[in-house]
């Protein structure tokens, strides 16, 4: 399944035993091995030092290797990337500083930037992974949406390919889960939870001959994280979920933080664009100056003849899976927010047409959402083609005694 695999490094610690996971996937599978490093600062010798660490491991374990050093052309992440592109690479194998950074929120920018847009599978090492495990147990961590179905696709190939046991997890609810569910099934059949019906149709004709399925309570990464230790699994895969990120650097996702406590190397996989959501948005401030109300029909014919700034008023394209809150930022927007999962009133929009599902709510009322169409923004993502929303409603006199 993977012809050429790069291993990207800037000669640090965790980049090389990335590289040495990076070895042991290509002798594997058969696969010629790319170390690249991008040039910083004109340090050569430096640059050289890096790649050829990383092509000592793999003469040692047989592997076929070459060495690149690249000029850095934008971010080091985009570089890595159009090299991938350029060379048929299948699949980049880097180190992050997981729990052991500076920060604790810190996965890595050049990790994070990749993980989110690469198009091939990127499987990440932290600190304190095993870079050659036995890779006997694949586990794949699944919510039934399409970035989750790439992420299974790749597993069950990974599984298949390496002779290995599949484990789907699906994780619930823990306030509505009862007692956690596990059993053991052949592809095609049924259990009733249509995440993993869906990975075990997609099983069907492959040579996975049993397959461990487990719908799990909890906080989703740690419930994922919880299973893999308890089953000693040697490998997770997940989708990634669109752009996340507090300045690029605040970990959102139920996948990057996995990907930062993980013990095992993880494979974020993520899935070919879909259509994009436009979302019309209109800053709420701006209906407290113009003495204008949500409840006016005519809101945005207004705004849009109003003569209003691009942070006021505008539009923006929201890609599949990802959330309001991202997309925004990515566009160089300031909106509010404060917790980014779900846990304050800080992000608040009122969805005047559209819809926006969230992933996480614990401070809107029923009647908040249903009646007013708040949504939080930082969690929200589109289920319409089109969007039209007011943000910053954390000024509303509904939300003022919650704000942070
Ligand atoms: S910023 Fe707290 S829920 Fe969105």
């Amino acid at each position: 399944m993977y012809d050429r695999i790069l291993a990207p490094t800037d000669g640090s610690r965790i980049a090389e035993r990335a590289g040495e996971h990076a070895c042991e996937l290509a002798r594997r599978f058969g696969a010629d091995l790319s170390v690249a490093t991008v040039l910083e600062d004109d340090d050569r010798e430096r640059a050289e030092r890096a790649v050829d660490a990383v092509a000592e491991h793999a003469t040692e374990r047989g592997v076929d290797a070459t060495t690149e050093i690249l000029d850095r052309e934008a971010s080091v992440a985009e570089t890595v990337i159009e090299y991938a592109t350029d060379h048929d690479v299948d699949c980049i194998v880097m180190g992050t500083q997981g729990r052991s950074g500076l920060d604790r929120f810190l996965l890595g920018s050049v990790a994070e930037e990749l993980l989110r847009e690469s198009p091939l599978p990127v499987v990440t090492v932290t600190e304190g992974a095993d870079p050659r495990p036995d890779l006997e147990r694949v586990l794949v961590a699944t919510d039934g949406s399409d970035s989750a179905t790439a992420a299974t696709d790749h597993a069950i190939e990974l599984a298949t390919e390496a002779g290995a046991t599949l484990h789907v997890v699906h994780v619930t609810d823990a306030l509505l889960a009862g007692e956690r569910e596990t059993v053991e099934v052949a592809p095609g059949e049924e259990i009733g939870t249509d995440a993993i019906d869906d990975v075990l149709e997609r099983a069907q004709g492959t040579d996975l001959e049993t397959i461990h399925t487990a719908v799990v309570p909890g906080r989703t990464h740690q419930a994922i994280l919880a299973y893999a230790t308890e089953h000693d699994v040697d490998a997770i895969v997940m989708g990634t979920h669109g752009r996340t990120g507090l300045g690029r650097y605040l970990l959102g996702s139920t996948t990057e933080r996995v990907v930062r406590f993980a013990t095992v190397p993880v494979t974020g996989v993520r899935p070919e664009p879909g259509p994009t959501t436009t979302v019309e948005y209109l800053d709420y401030q701006v209906l407290e100056e113009q003495g204008w109300s949500l409840e006016d029909e005519d809101l945005f014919e207004q705004a849009a003849e109003a003569d209003l700034g691009e942070d006021a008023y505008g539009t923006l394209e929201v890609e599949q899976g990802e959330y309001v809150l991202d997309a925004a930022e990515a566009e160089g927007e300031d909106w509010p927010f404060y917790c980014r999962v779900g846990g304050c009133v800080d992000c608040t929009a009122a969805v005047l047409e559209g819809d926006l599902e969230m992933d996480e709510n614990r401070q809107l009322s029923d009647e908040e959402v249903e009646e007013k169409g708040f949504r939080l923004t930082c969690v929200g993502t589109p289920t319409t083609e089109e969007v039209t929303l007011v943000y910053n409603v954390k000024h509303h006199e509904d939300l003022q005694d919650r704000v942070m």
